[in-house]
């Protein structure tokens, strides 16, 4: 069962302004601290989708380009940059250290973020279909699955990397991050999607990065 008693949050949008604002750790950032920095960016847009789905239950209109700023934000954003980094490059890191990739946390991780990709592929067919309850309850569920997600890692997985990864490891995660934000998203797009966050968190229906 979907909790949707989603609690209110500080609708945060902070700027990060890591490497000239694309978080790839090009100014010698821990990627650790990348990655939790990026965490605040999403947690600030999962608090706008929050109040718009509060909105939805309360018998509001679907802004179709909010929702539709707020998807290509959690394809482009959330999962091809922020969980890409995780998955082929943090936790590989921390397998290759020792964590059992089968039944260790990064286990756990790569499953929620499976979950997380389900849910929103039903806010996409949700949104296609106009369905604006269907569109609720999946939003719901989404912001309470990611919320509680970036919990677990922000409090269990990551103090445990900062103590498994030395300096060869901390220098590999930097130079993948810089591939990933250079070379795969582009140059200019993290600063894109950053901005798209904060229009998020403002309430505006801005139009999506191209
Ligand atoms: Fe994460």
């Amino acid at each position: 069962m979907v909790d949707m008693n989603l609690q209110e949050d500080p609708p945060a949008a902070p700027e990060n302004r890591a490497c000239g604002g694309c978080g790839c750790a090009g100014a010698g950032l821990h990627p650790v601290d990348v990655l939790s920095a990026e965490h605040q960016t999403i947690l600030a847009v999962l608090a706008a989708m929050a109040a718009e789905q509060r909105a939805l239950f309360d018998g509001g209109p679907v802004r179709e380009p909010f929702w539709q700023a707020a998807l290509e934000f959690l394809a482009g954003y959330a999962d091809r940059c922020h969980h890409g980094k995780e998955e082929q490059l943090l936790f590989a890191e921390l397998e290759q250290a020792g964590m059992s990739r089968e039944r260790g946390p990064t286990a756990c991780m790569r499953a929620e973020h499976d979950m997380g990709r389900q849910a929103r592929q039903a806010m996409v067919e949700a949104l296609q279909d106009h369905d604006a309850p269907r569109l609720a309850e999946a939003a719901g569920g989404y912001v309470a699955l990611l919320r509680d997600h970036i919990d677990k890692e922000d409090h269990v997985l990551f103090p445990l990397a900062r103590s498994m990864l030395d300096a060869a490891a901390v220098a590999r995660l930097q130079a993948g991050f810089a591939r990933v934000e250079h070379d795969d998203l582009g140059e200019g797009v993290h600063g894109r999607y950053e901005q798209l966050a904060r229009d998020l968190a403002g309430g505006l229906p801005p139009a999506p990065p191209r």
